[in-house]
Formats: C-alpha cells, sequence, structure tokens
C-alpha cells in the first residue's frame, strides 16, 4: 500500500459546498502518515469552520495573504516551499478560472504561483457547471500545465441534480496523493538498510554510542518501500517511528549489528550502510557496575569489525552504498573511502554545517560513485532519500 510518511501537505479549500468533507480529507491524508496545513479561501470559508480544520489538522489555519503574523513566521513564500503536494479539494469553479489566468488575489493562488511542489485539483460543482465548455477548457489548460486533476464523482449532487461534478471520496484523494510517490523502479529488489547508532557496554549500565537518530536511515527506508522494494531495517538506537512496512531486526552493539548483516545479507541486491556504527568498542565489558574509586579512569579501546568494508569483501555481494560524515576536504575523503572500502557509492554529509545531518530533519549531500559526484541540494531527509533511492536505481539497476 503506498502512503504519505514524512509528505508536507497543502489542502486548498475553496467555495464549493463540499468543503464541509474536507476535514475528512485531512484525516483520511494523515492516515497515511502525512503533515498536514489548511489554506482556506473567503469561499470555503462560508462552508466549513475554521475551528474544525485547525484542530483536525492540528496547525492553525491560513486564510489571509495579508496575515501580518503570518508572514512574519508561515507566510505564503514559506507555505509555497513546505508543501511536497498542494491539494485543492474541493476546488471550485472559481478558483480553477484564477489558475488558469495566473491570478495572485488571494493566499491559496498566490502560494500555487509560488510553488515547485505537485498540484492536484479535486473539482467539485453542479453538474451543469462541470460541463460547461469554460470549465473542459479551463481543466484542460491545467492538465498541459501538469496539475493533475482528481476527476470528480457522478451521482447526487447538493443541488439536488443527479450528475457529474461530486467531489471524489476523501480516501480517494489521498490514495492519489500518495500514488504521486509510489513507483516501481526497484520492484523485486531485496535492499537492506543498517540506521541508528551502536551502543558498546562498558559495564551492565553505561555504554559509549552517537548521537545519531536514525532519520536518515528510516527515510531511506521509506522512499525504497515506495519504489517497491523489499526492505530490511538493521535498527541500532534510534528515536523516529519505525517503517512498519519493512522487515525489522533490532540491535545493540556493532557486533549484533555485524551479525545481522552477514545473516541477510545473501539474498540482498542492494545494501546501504547508513547506521552511525562506534569505530571502538571497550576492551573488556565490566560484569559488575564500575565503582568510582579515584577522580579519573581509563578505559581501553579496542576496534570494532568494519561491517560495510566487509561486506564489500564477499565473494558474491549486493550493491554497497555507504554514508560518509565529513566536516573537511569532503569530496576528497568520501573518494578516498569509496576506493579503500571498494563499495559502489558513498554518500558524502557535511556534518560541519549546522542545521543539516546528524539528529536534524534536513539534509544536503553528495552522491560519489567512481564516475560520478552530484550535489543533491538541501531538503527534508526524505526527499534527499528519495532522490538518492532515484538516482541508485538509474546507476545500477536500469537495465536489469
Ligand atoms: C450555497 C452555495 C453553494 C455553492 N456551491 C458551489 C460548488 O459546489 N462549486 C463551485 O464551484 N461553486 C459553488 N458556489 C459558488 C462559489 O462559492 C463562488 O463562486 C465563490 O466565489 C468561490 O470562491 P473561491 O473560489 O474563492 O472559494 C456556491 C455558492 C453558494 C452560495
Amino acid at each position: 500500500m503506498s502512503d504519505l510518511t514524512n509528505k508536507r501537505i497543502v489542502l486548498g479549500v475553496s467555495g464549493s459546498i463540499a468543503a464541509y468533507k474536507s476535514p475528512d480529507i485531512v484525516r483520511r491524508l494523515q492516515d497515511l502518515g502525512a503533515e498536514v496545513r489548511v489554506i482556506v479561501t473567503n469561499g470555503g470559508r462560508e462552508f466549513v469552520s475554521e475551528r474544525s480544520l485547525q484542530t483536525i489538522s492540528k496547525n492553525k489555519v491560513h486564510d489571509n495573504l495579508w496575515d501580518k503574523e503570518a508572514e512574519l513566521a508561515m507566510g505564503h513564500i514559506e507555505l509555497a516551499k513546505w508543501a511536497d503536494v498542494i491539494i485543492i479539494a474541493p476546488a471550485s469553479a472559481n478558483t480553477i478560472a484564477k489558475l488558469c489566468h495566473g491570478r495572485a488575489d488571494d493566499l491559496l493562488s498566490t502560494v500555487i504561483l509560488a510553488t515547485e511542489a505537485k498540484i492536484m485539483i479535486a473539482p467539485a460543482m453542479n453538474q451543469h457547471m462541470f460541463a460547461s465548455s469554460a470549465m473542459k477548457d479551463n481543466l484542460q489548460l491545467l492538465r498541459k500545465r501538469g496539475m493533475l486533476i482528481i476527476e470528480p464523482g457522478f451521482g447526487e449532487q447538493a443541488c439536488g441534480d443527479i450528475g457529474e461534478g461530486r467531489l471524489a471520496e476523501p480516501s480517494e484523494i489521498a490514495k492519489q496523493a500518495a500514488d504521486l510517490f509510489t513507483s516501481s523502479v526497484l520492484s523485486g529488489k531485496n535492499i537492506l538498510i543498517t540506521l541508528g547508532g551502536t551502543k558498546e557496554s562498558i559495564d551492565p549500565v553505561r555504554f559509549i554510542s552517537n548521537h545519531s537518530s536514525g532519520k536518515m536511515g528510516m527515510a531511506l527506508a521509506h522512499a525504497c518501500i515506495q519504489a517497491g522494494a523489499k526492505t530490511t531495517l538493521i535498527v541500532g538506537s534510534i528515536s523516529v517511528n519505525i517503517e512498519k512496512r519493512a522487515e525489522i531486526i533490532h540491535v545493540v552493539s556493532a557486533d549484533d549489528m555485524y551479525k545481522a548483516v552477514m545473516k541477510k545479507i545473501k539474498s540482498q541486491d542492494l545494501f546501504i550502510s547508513c547506521a552511525a556504527v562506534a569505530d571502538f568498542k571497550p576492551k573488556t565489558t565490566n560484569k559488575h557496575k564500575i565503582k568510582k574509586t579515584d577522580h579519573s579512569m581509563t578505559i581501553k579501546l579496542t576496534e570494532n569489525k568494519d561491517i560495510l568494508a566487509s561486506v564489500c569483501q564477499l565473494e558474491t555481494r549486493p550493491i554497497c552504498v555507504g554514508f560518509a560524515a565529513e566536516t573537511e576536504n569532503h569530496i576528497e575523503n568520501a573518494k578516498i573511502k569509496l576506493k579503500n572500502k571498494m563499495c559502489d557509492a558513498i554518500v558524502l554529509n557535511d556534518v560541519s554545517k549546522t542545521g543539516i545531518g546528524l539528529n536534524s530533519n534536513d539534509n544536503e549531500v553528495h552522491l560519489i560513485t567512481k564516475n560520478l559526484s552530484e550535489k543533491i541540494e538541501k531538503n527534508t531527509k526524505q526527499i534527499i532519500a528519495e532522490k538518492i533511492i532515484d538516482k541508485l536505481a538509474n546507476n545500477f539497476f536500469q537495465s536489469s
């Protein structure tokens, strides 16, 4: 089943009687994992209460282009940039006509002009309005511009007519939005991803670990599943929700992770090593809690096995992708890692930059292979993950 996990959706509600169904559309989008923000037009406000939409979306409803407070925070350009998809549902005849003309006289039409997000339009109106030549031409024009029209249904209408023009069912609108993110580029492929940090025990209550949240790995898992792959996750210490459609194996230490990877690796087409595996572990783990006997103490460390390099050295192995967190000489260091570990691709994170990488919601990476070094510009980890998976699929699985 397709889903909208981590997707940001702006729902535009315009002045059709069907606007009373818009809180249900918000719910159906949330059911699939989306975060939803709502823009209501003046017409929309006549048919649905702001309070309902605000309560259900759990976000302030946006309705005014000239709202001073809004323009300081989530203004029209911010909303336009924030969205992965904008869905206008219901889309009134008037709003559809405005889009055709590129008008920008209210918040919704202005956001539509300012966005690079995908746009979906769900018309809802009387059957004769829908059948009019003007409406047919307008929808054709919007299709030509790349907008996706969610076709209305046939049936009894609010005005008593029976015909075509009923708003598509809220669950159908959510499903069509989710379908936008589904592809089959990795259908039939098995993918193994490690993610999160490992914990290396010092004694029964203490350990050495790191700040990894598992966000990037989980975003990659969503992207792989959306692309049709059977996905297995080997999960260390994380602070994100688990992708329920994947097979999950929990581990604690680097040794556990190594064993779990080796057990699963044979059947894989692609291995993505995204976990923050500790390079070292305490040489010995104390059986009992270490007592404070002095003002300082020394813990001797010993090297952990390199999981990625070990997989790369297997006689038969999947395509192997590693992550490199660098703070200086980024590209050069990543290229050295690619060569030394003998892997097929490295995703390079510049962890010296604030606001991206470790523990943050955003990232900016370079994808480096033997023949390619490509920058993927700053975006949410989910979008970055989708771009990485798309490029890996194109590079390594296109002709198979
Ligand atoms: C009771 C009533 C019901 C309406 N229902 C619809 C409708 O279902 N679809 C539609 O396109 N317009 C409908 N309209 C007309 C729009 O509300 C009107 O064109 C409005 O200007 C739309 O504004 P907006 O597109 O900025 O939201 C209705 C108007 C009224 C008074």
